[in-house]
Formats: structure tokens, sequence, C-alpha cells
């Protein structure tokens, strides 16, 4: 039933990507084919953004819903107006001061964009990535790319390229290899095509950074929150973004937030160890708390440590990676520490409500 293909691995320098490798993934790209390749947030599955029928592949490839659009990633500035109908003072501002990097912009389009990559929305999301291979891959495929996070729809984002290899081979005709990705969460989306900017995921670049460029407060989009807050009943009145329908960022064990003070959060999975002897746990944890699991000689079926409460930027680099261990480990639940909402926090606390579906403990 499905077609097949033969996944070519090609080793890349991430820092200095050699023009061979380059080319030859710009060449699949121009055929229109799809490449996956590093950035530095995620890896992206890319394809010729103003090929319909490559854009199409994506679709296949990941199995993502056709009402889900794609980010069109750009190599200059000039190269991003020239896909969209207008662009604010807002949009100038903030692509001085964040791009090349994890921002992603949505604005309304150009009719140049094929309504296969905006899902037949007025706007296109545009991202200038700060990643030396992205950028190379653009400039010499000589066109925008279309990429979404290199994963099959709904599971987490991959951060290297087993990840991808283990979700897409088979599937796409080029993985290239540029060792693990630096944020290790996607960017940042801010939607500029409403009347005030709105924060649609938070991701690389903090609300507080785009705030105090913007000078303004910057609106959350409800669903960012959810089960973090309380406040996912609010109404604000912003109509919906099309990624937060669909189920994301889902390993296939059960995630369950621990919530409370670092204390309270250790009491509450050595409890649930003790109350659940014959449950395959897997609990993801804080350097703060790493050993208290040891001292009381609780042994859950895998223990990670994502980082440091004081770097949550190391907690983001490894969360995505730590679903994906867990499952590999076999766990039926995975138990993970939450951590405050501010900066990139906000951002993993998002992915991680997300990926649990609310459940909290
Ligand atoms: O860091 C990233 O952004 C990564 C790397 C590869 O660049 N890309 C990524 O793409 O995370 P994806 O497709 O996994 O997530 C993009 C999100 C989706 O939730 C999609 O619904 C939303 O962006 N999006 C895309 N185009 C949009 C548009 N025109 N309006 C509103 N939301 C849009
Ligand atoms: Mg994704």
């Amino acid at each position: 039933m499905e077609n097949r293909k033969e996944t070519r691995i090609l080793r890349v320098d991430p820092a200095h990507p050699e023009s061979a490798v380059i080319e030859a993934a710009a060449e699949v790209i121009k055929r229109g084919g799809t490449v996956a390749f590093p950035t530095e947030t995620v890896y992206g599955l890319g394809a010729d953004a103003l090929d319909a029928k490559a854009v199409s592949e994506i679709f296949d490839a990941k199995g993502r819903p056709r009402g889900n659009p794609l980010i069109v990633h750009i190599a200059s500035l000039a190269q991003g107006r020239g896909l969209v109908a207008h662009w604010p003072p807002a949009a100038e501002l903030l692509a001085r001061k964040f791009w090349p990097g994890p921002l992603t912009l949505i604005l309304p389009r150009a009719s140049i964009v094929p309504d296969e990559v905006t899902a037949g929305l007025p706007n296109v999301a545009l991202r200038f990535p700060a990643h030396p291979v992205a950028l190379a891959l653009i400039e010499a495929g000589g066109t925008p790319i279309a990429a979404p996070s290199a994963n099959l729809s709904g599971h987490p984002s991959p951060t290297c390229s087993a990840h991808v290899l283990a979700d897409l081979a088979g599937k796409v005709d080029l993985i290239l290899d540029g060792g693990p990705t630096e944020v290790g969460l996607e960017s940042t989306i801010l939607d500029l095509s409403r009347p005030r900017p709105v924060l649609l995921r938070p991701g690389g670049v903090s609300r507080e950074a785009l705030e105090a460029v913007l000078e303004k407060e910057i609106q959350l989009y409800p669903a960012v929150l959810q089960g973090v807050s309380g406040k996912n009943k609010e109404e604000t009145g912003v109509a919906p973004s099309p990624g937060t329908r669909f189920k994301h960022y889902a390993p296939a064990a059960r995630v369950v937030m621990v919530t409370g003070t670092p204390e309270q959060q250790a009491d509450k999975i050595i409890n649930y160890l003790a109350e659940h002897p014959g449950v395959r746990v897997g609990v993801l944890t804080t350097v703060e708390n790493s050993s208290f699991y040891q001292a009381k000689g609780a042994a859950p079926a895998h223990l990670e440590t994502l980082g440091s409460r004081r770097s949550p930027e190391e907690i983001a680099n490894r969360l995505f990676s730590a679903l994906r261990k867990c499952d590999e480990m076999g766990v039926d639940v995975i138990l993970v520490e939450t951590i405050p909402v501010a900066g990139i926090g906000l951002a993993v606390m998002n992915r991680l409500s997300r990926a649990a579906e609310n459940h909290a403990l």
C-alpha cells in the first residue's frame, strides 16, 4: 500500500557543512524530494515550499493531517518578504533582533505560497533558522523550504538523526545527520496577522524577550498553558490555531506531570512508586531531586536527570530525547517533574502538558 523509499543518510559537519553533501541534498529538493535536516531547534523534514506535489510528500511521510499547515524556512529577509502580502513594522523589528534564530512569524501570505503549505489559511508561517546546514540547504536549493518537525505525526520532535530514522526510515529520500540539536524544543510561533500579536507556541525565544523588543505585553494563545495554569477554560476570544487541535509530543507511554514544590514532587513520585509495584515507571527528574530517589531506595524502571532547575535550557534540550528513551526502555508510565513557566520554562511546560494531555499528579 505504502510507497517505501530508500532513505539515504549523509553525515554533515554542523558548523562547516561540506559543499558536496549540501549539493547532493539540494538536488533532492530540486527534483521534488524530501530531506530531513538539522536546525538549531529540532530536525525538520523539508521539501520545496513552492512545489505543491513535493509538499504533499511531507504530509504522506509523517502521516500528518492536511489541515495542519507547515512552516516555510528562508535564508534571507528578502526571500521572506517575497512570501508575504504585507510586512508590518513589528515583523521588521523582530526579524532584525531574532533572525536567524528560533522564532517563527505568522504573516499574511503572498499568492505564490501554495495552499498545501498553509492548509488553505490566508497566512504563512516564516522561519529564518540559525543552523549552518539549514541555511546552506535553502541557499543551494534556491527555494524556500517547507518543513515540519521530522517525526511521525503525534510523536515527540527529533533532536538527533537517530530519532528521525526511527520514525521516518523508508519514508523520506535523505537524512542529513548533523549531530544533536542545540535548543531541543521547536521555535516560538508569534502570530502577527491579528490586530495584536499572539503567542501561539512558546519556544526557543522567550515571551519576555519578545515583549522587551515590541515594548508591549504579548497575549498567550489560551491553549499554551492548558493544564499548567488552570486557565484552560478561560475564554479569551482568540481564534484557534491549527496545530493545537492535534495530539502532539506524545510517546507511547502515558505521561503524567508532577506538580508542587520540588520536595512535594519527589514525595509524590516516591509514593507513586510504592503504590504501583507492578507498573514500569520512568521518572524524569532534575539535578536537585535526583539523589532523593536513590536515598529513599526507590527504583523506577528508568530514571533520567534532565538538568538543573537553574538551567531550564538544559531541561528543554533533553526533554524530547528523554521521552523517546522511556519508550525504548518499555515503561508504562512516565512521571515528569515540573518547573516554573518563566523563560524557556514556559515552552517546556507547554510541551509537557500536551504530551501528558493534562494528566497531573
Ligand atoms: O522549530 C521549529 O519550528 C521546527 C523546525 C523544523 O523549524 N518546525 C516545527 O514545525 O516545529 P511543526 O510543523 O512541527 O510545527 C509548526 C506549527 C504547527 O503547530 C502548525 O499548525 C503551525 O506551526 N503553523 C504553521 N503554519 C501556520 C499558519 N499559517 N498559521 C498558524 N499556525 C501555523
Ligand atoms: Mg511538529
